[in-house]
């Protein structure tokens, strides 16, 4: 997920090697609530001891340069196995952190799109309607924090959609994922139909995306002037990442318009020709609607496309047989082509990038990569292909590795690993279209331990892809390890990216600096996938199980339909 200047993809952004045109960018309240009352206070009484640990150690750091705020500790933190065990302890104190991030979002930047988390100041650079608001409703509403999600859905339901700051045009997929998602998601779990008609107007702002030649849709629209903003290209990610959306507002709305407009880009790529079958560059010509160029990645810019496949599958209740085809034909020709393991013994697999032609093959892996265990395993269950399984619990090791593996114990936002001709090959820095062969200086020790090694950008942005694989792995495999994995990823986030007003991201996982590496941002998806995964992570697997439901590349959660299309 993901304005990213990507996805999930845009869920990434400024990253040089993955750079896309500057276009891009710029991608459960169930029972324990009822618990009784005692079990409730022990929690609680349990958290605050936590927190004053922590506050007693904060404070007994040296202070930094950065005003009033001490910096988190310098030491390697903790293993998760030395702190809390019990699940309910574990998921009050993810709560603590949506409120803790939520209160300072609401006293330094409500109704704004981002909280600038360091300096307290707030940013309107996704129109101004609120992003980060719209995007934390339904975890608000998961988490039990009720008055906190009346107020935000007073605050929504005055938002005027039809009308964006002057000269702003939305990037239609980002608008789509976060705010309608997020709306239809609350509009769901509260049935305010106040909710459905903003969901609705979102919808409507953005339809006119698709008034091209054949139906692929345009990146931006100008809601001002309800047209879009002419281009040749759109990537996979961005036009086919609409559709879950689309088909529940129709389904909620009984107007089927928004889902047969998504639909027509999903039949183009189907009969559209590819390198390999089930593999697409991520490049999509508007004007033809053939696939012209671009990497194959199950990163940046193609990721939540095959995701959406199997979604758009499971939300159907199983009926549409065409996506369950063009999904599993798109896992065989990745696990064909895109799967290697590290040359060294460390018995960890990934899932690199090719060129346009499914020849060149890259062995980076993407932080954006790591939600396809978790697709993965969801696939492996819905569609009987145990052998998924197994290949989702391999990636999933290796994603925890790039965390457990650096200081912070936080992950990058890439891993490089070594081909078996100690030959890397990249992704041209100026053109996305072609590879380029580097070669990577002799294999130092530290390498050949981890298995891996660092790329230019060491940043941790706050991404969720990795605890939303481990929420997925543990809910269908039922092994504990994962909760222990995803609570060390939680103490690491708290420990070093957390700010008096609420988390940031990090700009180098290897560094122990502490605050210096605070970047002063906060991406609203950590409010809406990062907490909420984690949340649910430590949550029963009946509370909004993932037989019910089905979530978005935001992680906002949609009931699957209750009776399959005609
Ligand atoms: C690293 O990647 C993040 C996320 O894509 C981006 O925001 C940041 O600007 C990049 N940093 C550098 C030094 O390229
Ligand atoms: C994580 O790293 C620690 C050492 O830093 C190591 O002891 C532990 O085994 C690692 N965990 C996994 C699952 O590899
Ligand atoms: C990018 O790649 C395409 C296709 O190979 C080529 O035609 C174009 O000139 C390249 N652009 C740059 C800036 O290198
Ligand atoms: C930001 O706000 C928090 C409270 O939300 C406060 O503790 C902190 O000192 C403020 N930081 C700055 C730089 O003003």
């Amino acid at each position: 997920m993901s304005g990213k200047p990507i996805v999930r993809s845009v869920h990434s952004d400024d990253e040089p090697l993955l750079e896309s045109p500057a276009t891009f960018r710029g991608r459960l309240r169930a029972r324990w609530h009822r618990a009784d009352r005692t079990a409730r206070v022990v929690s609680v009484l349990f958290a605050l001891m936590m927190c004053a640990v922590v506050v007693v150690r904060v404070a007994m750091e040296a202070m930094s340069p950065r005003d009033g705020w001490p910096g988190p500790p310098t030491t390697i933190p903790p293993d998760a196995e030395e702190g809390v065990k019990d699940d309910s302890a574990r998921r009050d104190a993810v709560r603590d952190a949506m409120r803790h991030a939520w209160s300072g979002y609401r006293q330094h930047a409500f109704g704004k799109d981002e909280l600038l988390p360091v300096s307290n100041s707030s940013n309107t650079k996704w129109g101004g309607w609120g992003v980060t608001l719209i995007d934390s409703l339904d975890t608000l509403h998961i988490m039990g924090l009720n008055e906190e999600f009346r107020e935000a859905v007073t605050h929504v339901v005055g938002v005027d959609f039809k009308k964006a700051k002057a000269g702003y045009t939305t990037p239609f997929f980002e608008m789509i994922i976060r705010s309608l998602g997020g709306l239809l998601s609350a509009y769901e779990m509260s049935l305010d139909r106040r909710l459905l008609d903003k969901a609705r107007e979102v919808g409507d702002a953005l339809l006119p995306a698709f008034k091209t030649e054949t139906g692929i849709p345009y990146p931006r629209v100008d809601v001002n002037t309800g047209k879009a903003v002419p281009a040749d290209r759109v990537c996979i990610a961005e036009a086919g990442t609409v559709q879950l959306e689309y088909w529940k507002l129709s389904e909620l709305t009984g107007n089927p318009v928004y889902h047969n407009t998504a639909q027509r880009v999903v039949d183009i790529l189907d009969t559209a020709s590819k390198p390999y079958k089930g593999l697409y560059p991520i490049w999509i010509d508007i004007r033809s609607g053939k696939l012209v160029s671009g990497q194959i990645t199950f990163g940046g810019m193609g990721d939540s496309w095959y995701e959406y496949m199997l979604k758009q599958y499971i939300y159907s209740r199983r009926s549409e047989d065409q996506y369950r085809r063009m999904y599993e034909e798109s896992i065989d020709g990745m696990r064909d082509k895109m799967v290697r393991h590290s040359v060294y013994d460390t018995g960890m697999y990934y899932v690199g990038d090719l060129d346009s032609t499914a020849t060149k093959f890259s062995p980076r892996f993407q932080h954006l990569t790591c939600f396809v265990p978790g697709m993965l395993a969801l696939g492996s269950r819905v569609l009987d292909r145990p052998d998924d399984l197994e290949l989702a619990k391999q990636l999933t090791y290796t994603c925890f590795q790039m965390y457990n593996r650096t200081s912070t114990r936080l992950s990058p936002e890439y891993v490089q690993f070594r081909d078996a001709s100690d030959k890397g090959i990249a992704p041209s820095q100026e053109n996305t279209t072609d590879f380029e062969i580097v070669s990577l200086a002799a294999a130092k020790s530290k390498e050949r331990e981890d298995g891996f090694y660092l790329g230019p950008n060491r940043s941790y942005i706050l991404r969720p892809e990795t605890v939303e694989s481990l929420m997925i792995l543990y809910r269908i495999t039922g092994d504990a390890t994962y909760k222990d994995w995803g609570w060390q990823i939680f103490c690491a986030i708290e420990r070093w990216t957390k700010t008096p007003a609420a988390y940031s991201a990090y700009g180098d996982v290897m560094s122990t600096d502490g605050g210096s590496q605070l970047t002063d941002s906060m991406e609203s998806f950590f409010l809406a996938e990062t907490l909420k995964y984690l949340y649910l992570l430590f949550s029963p697997a009946d509370y909004y199980s993932l037989d019910e439901y089905v979530f978005n590349t935001e992680a906002h959660p949609f009931k699957i339909m209750r009776t399959p299309p005609p």
